[in-house]
């Protein structure tokens, strides 16, 4: 079924807008077998940009592997999903991936559950572990099959920032990394929804993934690609919308491309057949209670200090959070208080560290404090 407006999930077709710039840059990526880091805070369109490179790539001789490693909570974990989904999107048959396990997995014994319908899908649960299987020839699959086929593999790794939350996370980080970085015929691509957590792993010059790959940020989608999508996706379903209205959503949450779809949408239900003002409100309003269960949840166990830090930035206070006037109008306690703050509110990414200083994660949340403060 075609949506008017989709947020909540990875969007295509004609519900995905622009990024034509970024998604020229990573095909070239990827065909040049350059591997890349798609950092953006959250909800942005990460998964959806790559799904799209993904499928518009049909150079001959690369075959793109997509996997979401959110669920893994160890290192065998994360390997069984690993090798699964690179068993399962290199082969077209059931028996093509058994012949590679027995090929480049030696001694392990793969269970396959078929689904009933008996469409192609089949799910493979290959039982790694430290006993049966070592990191070497786990991590070594993808360079081996690409190798014996005379491909090239290109690996999209989403919620990669899952490694980083591993028990002995560093040795983890280690020993991919010492292997990754020989291979030939395979590259990767990471991205994840923690912006915080990916930066630790791909922007610290003491962890193993520094500078493993080109790091590219997602920007927000400018607003006159979003007011010509809005437009026509009202127009295309019955009703109407002013460019200036367009406009006012995109300004209402910051071009954040989850919340530009979900406003419209609201907006969309609220009108009959123009939007006015009383429509937008009235979409203002519904957006609002529906976001404010999450922001509850969000704030509620956090300290008054950490409170009066956000407090700060919604009065428009970004930098200089130490100074003798920011220190007391605010109550943040000590000096030394202050780093303290920043990266505990920094960790439960509900702020962010930009350019001119420090702002609220979420342009919903920004608007959800202010309003409480009035
Ligand atoms: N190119 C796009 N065109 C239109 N809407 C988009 C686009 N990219 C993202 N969106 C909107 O943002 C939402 C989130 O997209 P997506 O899941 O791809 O983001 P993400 O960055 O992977 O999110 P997360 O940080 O949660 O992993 C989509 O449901 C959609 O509403
Ligand atoms: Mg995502």
């Amino acid at each position: 079924m075609e949506r008017t407006f989709v947020y909540g999930m990875a969007v295509s077709g004609n519900n995905f807008t622009d990024r034509v710039k970024e998604t020229k840059r990573i095909i070239s990526n990827f065909e040049n077998g350059i591997n890349t880091i798609l950092i953006s805070p959250r909800r942005m369109g990460k998964t959806s940009l790559i799904n799209k490179v993904c499928n518009s790539i049909h150079k001959p001789g690369i075959v793109t592997v997509r996997m979401d490693v959110y669920n893994c909570r160890s290192e065998y974990d994360f390997y069984n999903t690993f090798c699964s989904e690179i068993l399962k999107q290199t082969s077209s048959k059931i028996e093509q991936a058994l012949e590679a396990i027995k090929e480049f997995l030696g001694r392990i014994a793969p269970k396959i559950s078929i689904s009933p319908d008996m469409t192609s899908e089949y799910s493979l649960s290959l039982g790694l572990s430290p006993k049966n299987i070592s990191p070497e020839c786990i991590l070594s699959l993808p360079e081996k099959i690409a190798e014996k086929h005379g491909y090239h593999i290109i690996i999209c790794i989403d919620e990669f920032q899952q490694i980083g939350e591993f028990p002995d996370s560093l040795d983890v980080q280690k020993k991919l990394r010492s292997i990754w970085q020989h291979f030939r015929n395979v590259s990767f691509c990471f991205y994840g929804s923690k912006k915080h957590m990916m930066l630790k792993i791909f922007q610290n010059r003491r962890m193993p993934f520094y500078q493993f790959g080109e790091l590219i940020t997602l920007d927000m989608i400018p607003t006159h690609d979003w007011i010509e999508y809005i437009e026509s996706r009202f127009k295309e379903n019955g009703k109407s919308i002013s460019a200036e209205y367009a406009e006012k959503i995109c300004n209402s949450v910051d071009n954040y491309s989850s919340y530009v779809q979900q406003l419209s949408w609201n907006v969309f239900v609220n009108t009959e057949i123009e939007v006015d003002d009383a429509a937008f409100n009235n979409a203002m309003s519904d957006m609002m209670s529906q976001c404010s269960a999450l922001f509850v949840q969000q704030t509620e166990g956090l300290t008054s200090y950490q409170m009066n830090f956000l407090r700060a930035i919604c009065d428009g206070v970004h930098s200089d959070f130490t100074s003798r006037n920011v220190l007391e109008d605010y109550n943040l306690g000590s000096k030394s208080n202050i780093s303290r703050i920043k990266n505990a509110l920094q960790e439960k990414e509900l702020i962010e560290c930009r350019e001119d200083g420090i702002h609220i994660a979420d342009p919903m949340l920004k608007l959800y404090l202010k309003n409480g403060l009035k």
